[in-house]
């Protein structure tokens, strides 16, 4: 007699930055492809992934904490398997399995492709596995993931960092860089546009830095997508200061798919603390970089990361961090408390000498002044036309639909839900920090 049995389970739950989050889609796919079933609540699972992120100690605290709640779980049913993925596995490889005693497999950044290998290896030993040995090894994957949204797709054009900013654990966990080549990138986004994908997010610790061993850079890159028949939009996080270059800023320009919305970490508005930073740049090109975008095009949306209370940071250094901001007029900053993390050279060479009060105020005041000028600088869209790729429907109201602008703005406004997928111009007509509202003028047609 033949017994049907339930498919099995799997939930990933995901920390950290959209390269972690497109590492999830694949680990997804993966999974799914070996039969396994998608379900939101990690109790009702038959496997588990963490996958983690460690660059601030309380994003890796939360992981940790979640994965050892898992315990009881684990005791009812022996045949759950825990794995914990991401930075904080490679960061701290078979010490987490002390820590975490419900935990029975850690993979690493370039080792999670095996998953579904691993976890069946697992389940015929019972041994716990520790597999974090790829990290050195040049990585591509040429796996479909399965990603949830079908309109907009995340592709990865480069692994790792070369960068060695004194605060930062990414170097140790995602290992050194390394490109894809470019026509592997351009199949892939092919492919997605056949399955109706219409923009693009081009992923890696440091996109313009992108360089392949035929020696293509990232304004190549950019160059070659743009030629895609049926991709609408492009955009591309993160990029370096360090690492920006004329031609990449005039490749932008250049590329009518390329999106108006740059993430330009500052860090900090302080040439004392960007040097014991090692960031390599300075304030005054910073500026000059930004200028030269907003040259080409005035509107062109520029996003940020800020660091309050490194090491040694003075009153009057946070001060020009806050001038900075003001000039800058960021659309959106993420600004962040310092925090040390065992391995790097501020943590092992420098005192954390900021009080954790001092600390919580900058940031404050910090928050206060980008909120301000975010709000404001919605306030100015009134009145302006904006292209919108239609992505759904707003979950606050079900009668509105939402989506983004070419500069990344979020917009919310009456229309059919048959416009979803499309390209509508939109009036803009009100809007607080965070969203705009507005009008629908013209449909698609305008855009064939
Ligand atoms: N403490 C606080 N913020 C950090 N970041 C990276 N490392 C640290 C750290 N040790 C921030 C930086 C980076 C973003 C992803 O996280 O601003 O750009
Ligand atoms: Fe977190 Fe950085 Fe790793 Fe992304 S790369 S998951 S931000 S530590």
């Amino acid at each position: 007699m033949i017994t049907a049995t339930a498919p099995k389970k799997f939930s990933v739950i995901t920390y950290g930055c959209q390269m972690n989050d497109h590492d999830s889609e694949i680990m997804e796919g993966l999974l799914r492809s070996r039969g396994y079933e998608k379900t939101e609540d990690e109790h009702d699972a038959d496997v588990v992934v963490f996958n983690t992120c460690c660059v601030r100690e309380g994003a890796e605290n939360r992981a940790i904490q979640r994965a050892q709640s898992l315990a009881a779980a684990k005791e009812r049913r022996p045949g759950l398997v825990v794995a914990m993925s991401g930075c904080v596995a490679q960061d701290q490889g078979k010490r987490l399995l002390d820590r975490i005693p419900s935990l029975d497999i850690v993979i690493g950044t370039r080792d999670y492709i095996r998953l579904p290998e691993l976890i069946e290896k697992y389940q015929i030993d019972g041994e716990r596995i520790v597999a974090t040995e790829d990290i050195d090894k040049p990585f591509s994957v040429n796996l479909v993931p399965i990603r949830e949204q079908k309109l907009k797709g995340f592709v990865n054009i480069m692994y790792g960092c070369n960068n060695s900013c004194t605060y930062c654990i990414v170097p140790k966990t995602r290992g050194e860089e390394w490109s894809r080549p470019l026509a592997e990138v351009v199949d892939e986004v092919r492919g997605m546009v056949a399955q109706g994908y219409r923009e693009v997010m081009l992923l890696g610790q440091n996109v313009n830095s992108y360089m392949t061993a035929a020696r293509e850079d990232f304004a190549d890159l950019l160059s070659a997508l743009n030629e895609i028949d049926g991709l609408w939009r492009i955009r591309y996080t993160t990029s370096n200061p360090k690492s920006c270059r004329d031609r990449h800023i005039e490749a932008v320009a250049g590329c009518d798919k390329v999106m108006e919305n740059l993430h330009l970490p500052v860090q900090s508005g302080n040439n004392r603390v960007l040097r014991m930073m090692k960031r390599a740049y300075n304030v005054e090109r910073y500026r000059y970089l930004v200028e030269k975008f907003r040259a080409q095009n005035p509107l062109h949306s520029l996003t940020t990361d800020i660091i309050v209370g490194f090491p040694t940071e003075t009153e009057e250094e946070f001060q020009d961090t806050l001038n900075l901001v003001r000039d800058m007029r960021y659309d959106n900053a993420f600004m962040f408390i310092y925090s040390p993390r065992a391995g790097t050279v501020s943590a092992d060479t420098m005192v954390d000498d900021v009080p954790m009060k001092v600390k919580k105020d900058r940031l404050q005041r910090l928050i206060d002044l980008q909120e301000s000028i975010a709000f404001e600088k919605n306030q100015e869209e009134i009145g302006r036309l904006h292209e919108v790729l239609v992505e759904g429907i707003s979950k606050k109201d079900p009668g509105q639909l939402v989506g983004h602008t070419r500069t990344f703005k979020r917009v919310v406004f009456d229309g059919n839900a048959r416009l979803i997928g499309s390209r509508v111009n939109v009036t803009i007509t009100g809007g607080n920090g965070h969203t705009l509202m507005g009008d629908v003028v013209t449909r698609e047609a305008s855009f064939a």
